[in-house]
């Protein structure tokens, strides 16, 4: 699969088959990320719900050279199975319906401890990409090994400014020296996210490097953050039509500079 700007539609058809709830910009933009990072080894989803983000994110490390990714996907489930189940949540039903068998829907509305989730998810992401996912699953961030660090980590839940900052301010530690924390709906849909992402950019914790559709992406300090475009910016896949330093980021710091994923131009293309 071929997750450049070069394949937009095909992307975003692939996207609809996992059921990832993203748009194809922002997998090209997680793409450009990739293939200018020399080596990613763990990734941390926050909401892996049916695994299609995980699937996505793992066949385009693949393609970029990480091979040999460790996953930990945390998810409650409760929304997962919600409808089978008789509780809330169960606005999830309609993305069901579109991507998802009606033996996968009754199969999700049974999972109930996060070592099946997990099975459940390989093996769906195996069949529909062709490449070995390695996936651990768990019911709670708080349940995460404090010792244990991540290269990436995809924030893809939570609705209150407390409970994203409580989020960040838990995982963003876990992040490696060089990790980045990519924050999902930014200003789209979670706008007490975005909030909170400017709260912990105020309290030092997440420096924002490239703006993508949905999802922004920040490093843990202001020189990794600044390593990180100076790569991506020296990459030659690097369209920078589509990749554009950011005018007006050196409110961040002197000689600060951002990109910003030109999404309109991609789709105009
Ligand atoms: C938007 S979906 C994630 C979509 C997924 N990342 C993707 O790209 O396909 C959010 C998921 O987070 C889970 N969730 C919400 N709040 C949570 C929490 N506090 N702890 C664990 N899981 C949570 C929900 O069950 C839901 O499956």
């Amino acid at each position: 699969m071929d997750y450049s700007w070069r394949n937009l539609k095909n992307i975003y058809e692939h996207l609809l088959k996992l059921g990832m709830l993203s748009p194809p910009e922002d997998i090209i933009g997680s793409w450009m990320l990739f293939d200018s990072l020399p080596k990613i080894d763990s990734f941390l989803e926050l909401g892996s719900y049916i695994g299609g983000g995980v699937a996505a994110f793992n066949e385009a490390l693949y393609e970029t050279g990480h091979t040999d990714v460790c996953f930990v996907g945390v998810d409650h489930l409760e929304f997962i199975g919600a409808k089978a189940q008789g509780r809330s949540g169960a606005w999830y039903t309609d993305h069901f319906n579109r991507c998802l068998t009606p033996e996968e829907i009754n199969q999700l509305g049974k999972l109930v401890v996060p070592a099946e989730a997990a099975q459940w998810i390989v093996e769906r992401s195996n069949r529909l990409t062709n490449k070995q996912l390695n996936l651990t699953c768990l019911l709670s961030e708080s349940e995460i090994d404090s010792k244990q660090r991540f290269d990436i980590i995809h924030h893809d839940y939570g609705d209150s400014i407390e409970e994203n900052l409580t989020t960040m301010r838990r995982c963003v530690p876990l992040l490696s020296n060089t990790g980045v924390y990519i924050v999902d709906d930014w200003c789209t849909g979670a706008p007490l996210r975005t909030w909170a992402t400017i709260l912990a950019q105020q309290e030092n914790l997440l420096f924002p490097f490239m703006w993508c559709k949905n999802k922004v992406f920040f490093a843990k300090s202001s020189d990794a953050a600044q390593d990180i475009v100076k790569k991506i910016l020296s990459n030659p896949n690097c369209n920078r039509l589509l990749f554009k330093p950011m005018r007006g980021s050196d409110y961040f710091g002197k000689d600060y500079v951002t990109i910003r994923m030109h999404w309109q131009a991609m789709q105009w293309a």
